[in-house]
């Protein structure tokens, strides 16, 4: 099971500018009303479903291809890094960007006879997702005719009227209900993420049981027995006491490196927030910071020990690693790396790196995970999304909106031209 070793984050660990373990407070059972959480309703919702999607696409196609932004690509790529791929079905990703040049090398390179593409959009309207529907759509018209448009596209949507839907409608195009009532970057244990997982020939019931895990972990208000809220009050307390306001997630693991990302979107969505619950201006936010270990000892860490001491640095390491490689050397100048497993190597290095930072009053703390897999990986996502919560709270702020993703969505529409945007067109139109 997942926990979190938050040794060098206190006192006498740290010397200068450190917290101790009375500094911890007891989370008050009003601020936080666990049944009001939306993202928690999903690892009790029934995946039968799921499977027989997943199922059907397994034996249908080669490629499978999922077309999303942010929350609605961001957890199905974790999941791709960090497991093994059982089916053999090859899971693809376009969407994210609107880069012509990827999407051109995309196409140049893909059977599309092989793939179905599923369109993933909650809103149904957010431009890169319908330009890219539009642009894969014609590519199959063009190579195979519009009557076969809807045996390789599906859409995975949630608002009952939108443009997404009315295309569907328009091409004939089986629709996947989508998730209502839960925000895109809290719904990768939902369908948006667990039909990965089983189009991969993973078991979701495992992903499941690890989030439960760390559900039940939660029924504590006691950071001495709550992991997810003992690495929230830390953060909270690092920033609001010594101006701590960016917060470093380093996985000594390849396969987690995309959990970063995911992970970025979380943190810096949910948290970055001008207005706190009663309306003050408070410019809330704590800032992410994506890094891999041990790739990134050898480029920010010179910055982490010696530059400004703003940063809370986390590393997750699993406690096992899948592969045993070993080094076999006769030669005398380098013996001491004889026998020696790399799985040794990556370890020593993650734990060199945490003592040279908490020499230097450097805070940061280890998420220790048993292996990774889809257990692990479902006690990743849900402690990560209750930590989150739970600092929403600390900040009084609203965890689970966006109005700053959504200004930047509408100016784009008003500079496309579309209908309903005239007003932020007229506005914009002293800039361009
Ligand atoms: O968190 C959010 O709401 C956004 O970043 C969305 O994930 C992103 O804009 C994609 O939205 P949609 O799934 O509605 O296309």
């Amino acid at each position: 099971m997942l926990r979190y070793d938050y040794t060098n984050m206190l006192s006498p660990q740290i010397k200068d500018l450190s917290l101790s373990k009375g500094d911890f407070f007891k989370l008050e059972r009003e601020s936080i009303n666990k049944d009001k959480l939306t993202f928690r309703n999903l690892i009790y919702s029934n995946v039968e479903e799921i499977k027989s999607i997943g199922e059907e696409i397994r034996k249908k196609y080669k490629n499978y291809v999922i077309v999303g932004i942010g929350g609605s690509d961001l957890g199905s790529r974790t999941i791709v890094n960090a497991l093994e791929n059982k089916s053999g079905v090859n899971i693809l990703f376009i969407g994210s960007n609107t880069d012509p040049d990827e999407l051109d090398s995309f196409f140049n390179n893909i059977s599309l006879e092989d793939s179905v593409f599923n369109i993933i959009s909650k809103s149904g309207e957010t431009i890169e997702i319908i330009a890219n529907f539009l642009y894969i759509e014609s590519q199959i018209e063009k190579q195979m005719g519009r009557d076969k448009v809807e045996d390789h596209i599906i859409i995975t949507t949630s608002e009952p009227k939108s443009t997404i839907r009315d295309l569907a409608s328009e091409y004939n195009i089986q629709i996947i209900e989508g998730i209502s009532n839960v925000g895109d970057r809290f719904s990768v244990l939902s369908i948006i993420g667990l039909l990965t997982v089983d189009i991969m020939g993973l078991n979701i019931d495992n992903m499941i049981k690890g989030a439960q895990e760390i559900d039940e972990q939660t029924n504590s208000l006691d950071p001495e027995y709550n992991d997810a809220l003992a690495f929230s009050q830390l953060q909270y307390l690092y920033f609001s006491k010594m101006k701590k306001n960016i917060s470093v997630l380093m996985p000594y693991s390849k396969r987690l490196e995309r959990f970063g990302f995911w992970y970025r979107q979380l943190w810096a969505e949910s948290l970055g927030k001008k207005l706190s619950l009663d309306n003050k201006e408070i410019y809330a936010g704590i800032t992410p910071i994506a890094s891999l270990g041990s790739t990134d000892q050898h480029s920010q860490i010179q910055l982490y020990n010696e530059g400004p001491n703003d940063k809370v640095i986390t590393f997750i390491i699993p406690d096992h690693f899948d592969s045993n490689i070993k080094i076999k050397t006769n030669l005398s100048e380098v013996s001491y790396l004889d026998n020696v497993s790399f799985e040794d190597i990556i370890k020593k290095e993650r734990l060199a790196t945490s003592i040279s930072l908490m020499e230097n009053s450097r805070t940061n703390g280890t998420i220790f995970i048993d292996r990774i897999n889809e257990n692990s990986l479902g006690e990743l996502f849900f402690f990560f999304e209750m930590a989150v919560s739970y600092l929403g709270v600390m900040f009084n702020i609203n965890t689970f909106n966006q109005p700053g993703v959504e200004k930047g969505k509408e100016y784009m529409y008003a500079l496309l031209s579309k209908p309903g945007f005239e007003k932020e067109k007229e506005k914009l139109s002293k800039y361009t």
